[in-house]
């Protein structure tokens, strides 16, 4: 069975106190940070990069789920390979004529490959990228349009979940936008494992209490299948 990850979105973290918030997520229970990576094209908001990954890596082990919203995610493979990331999940719409090439690259440099897909592209489009034999080890399905923290869990997208669960069973399959207590039955019981939260758990008043809460909720649904 695959592992319940939950990963606090660092992009409604305080990023001027990028270590001590990382800690105080740990401290809470957090299997994964999430780091939302962002070139103002892609997406139209801007936000942190490779030197910012290099800085938190000295101050912490944890697993960096880097999720590119970027438009050349080539180009950010070899620095956030040095800078230590973990995980880089880059999305389909930017990778059309380059995944093969991308995912080769990552695993190269010891980095998780992932893909991410937006509420808009259909989630065949991923299919290549898992059937390859040289796959993509994590799907991202987006649950709100990229590129700020916030948004309204978008439902419809559970299908997609539900498909990919259905062909993949031991795949980890990431949400990502409007997760939080009154969403996270939608996306556990649709089969997601990786829950990204960003306002629900740094706008809580006990963020541990809403980690254990998300985990459960994944951990249910796994026991009821
Ligand atoms: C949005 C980012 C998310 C975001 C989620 O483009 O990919 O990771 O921080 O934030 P919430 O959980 O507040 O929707
Ligand atoms: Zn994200």
């Amino acid at each position: 069975m695959v592992k319940p990850k939950i990963a606090p979105s660092m992009l409604s973290s305080d990023f001027s106190n990028l270590a001590s918030e990382a800690e105080r997520m740990l401290r809470c229970g957090a299997d994964w940070l999430h780091m939302d990576i962002m070139d103002g094209h892609f997406v139209p908001n801007l936000t942190i990069g490779a030197p910012v990954i290099e800085s938190l890596r000295k101050h912490t082990k944890a697993y960096l789920d880097c999720h590119l919203m970027v438009t050349n995610p080539l180009d950010y493979v070899e620095p956030l390979g040095k800078a230590g990331a973990s995980g880089f999940t880059f999305h389909i719409e930017a990778s059309k004529d380059n995944w093969k090439e991308l995912v080769q690259l990552i695993k190269s440099k010891g980095m998780t490959p992932g893909v991410s897909l937006k509420p808009g592209t259909p989630i065949e489009d991923v299919y290549p990228l898992l059937e390859d034999e040289n796959p993509v080890e994590l799907v991202l399905v987006m649950t709100v349009e990229p590129g700020f923290g916030g948004q309204k869990f978008m439902p419809e997208m559970m299908d997609k979940v539900r498909t990919l669960r259905k062909k993949y069973p031991s795949l980890d399959i990431e949400v990502d936008g409007g997760l939080g207590p009154s969403t996270i039955n939608m996306a556990a019981s649709a089969g997601a494992n990786c829950i990204v939260a960003g306002s629900s758990v740094f706008g809580a008043s006990d963020p541990a209490q809403v980690i254990t809460l998300l985990r459960k909720s994944v951990e249910d649904f796994q026991k009821t299948n």
